[in-house]
């Protein structure tokens, strides 16, 4: 018996589907201080956390705690605003869990975000990084314990962030005169920030941004076979990076002064990624 199962995630679409009819095949993970672009959604069923079966409150600050079915760049998507962190004392299957359920609602395309800090000097803070590849350094994987239904048991990592969203994703930023840098994200378990000398280490390791979130939602993405798009917004120089110290204030600071550029890469990109409906023959 797995509590994050598949069927698990049966019965939490099933509570969305009575307050909605959704039939988004895209979901959005917004991350810290990212919750905003929910707000720019048309039609907007705010389903807070409480109600969804299996998914406990979201404690951060900066993290509303809802799942919302709505418009965005002309098609339907699901949001979800707040998300599940292994810091929190919640199993890595949680952490993922939303995934399961936006699949089970229909989703096969997932365009996930968050917070991070900047390991490479080619980042600023305010920066947008599409995530090329991670590390997960988290300790622990969402896939473990029992094969869910619909997943692959050793799913393929190659290619985890899709390269033709990547394509799309860049000429999108093109053509918004958005400035989007690529990288690796390394997702650690967190709570504390990083070290100086971990953040060495991260840099020898390939790593360009830090941050405690995403990598459960990608791989369990990947398991049930979704395309996969993210962007980290780079909030803060990684610790010892340039000697200042770090927090969370500074982070929904940036993510703040960033969301207006967030919101049109995220909208136009939803825009290019739909597919048109096909007219009924006359
Ligand atoms: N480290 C880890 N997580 C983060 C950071 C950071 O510097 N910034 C935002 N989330």
């Amino acid at each position: 018996m797995m509590e994050y199962s598949a069927q698990a995630a049966s019965r939490a679409a099933a509570a969305i589907r009575n307050r909605t009819d959704a039939q988004a095949t895209i979901a959005v993970i917004l991350g810290s201080g990212l919750g905003g672009l929910s707000k720019k959604m048309g039609d907007a069923v705010r389903i807070p956390f409480v109600d969804i079966p299996g998914f406990p409150e979201a404690t951060v600050v900066g993290h509303e705690g809802a799942v919302i079915v709505g418009t965005l760049g002309g098609r339907e998507i699901l949001a979800l605003s707040g998300r599940f962190h292994i810091y929190e004392g919640h199993p890595a299957a949680l952490a993922a869990f939303p995934v399961r359920v936006f699949h089970a609602l229909g989703a096969r395309d997932l365009f996930v975000s968050n917070a991070a800090g900047g390991i490479s000097p080619k980042l600023a803070v305010g920066d947008l990084m599409m995530i090329s590849d991670h590390l997960n350094l988290m300790g622990t994987n969402p896939l473990v314990g029992d094969l869910q239904a619909g997943d692959t048991r050793f799913p393929d990592m190659t290619d985890a962030y899709d390269p033709g969203f990547r394509r799309i994703l860049r000429t999108t930023a093109e053509k918004l005169g958005i400035t989007l840098r690529e990288g690796v994200y390394a997702g650690l378990l967190g709570p504390s920030y990083e070290t100086p000398s971990e953040v060495k280490m991260l840099r020898m390791l390939g790593a360009d941004a830090v941050g405690m979130s995403t990598v459960p939602e990608v791989i369990v993405a990947r398991a049930l076979g979704m395309r996969v798009a993210g962007v980290s917004c780079i909030t803060n120089a990684a610790a010892g990076v340039t000697g200042a110290a770090l927090s969370h204030a500074e982070v929904l600071a940036t993510t703040n002064r960033v969301s207006a550029a967030f919101e049109s890469l995220v909208t136009e990109f939803l825009e290019r990624t739909a597919v048109p409906q096909l007219s009924p023959a006359r």
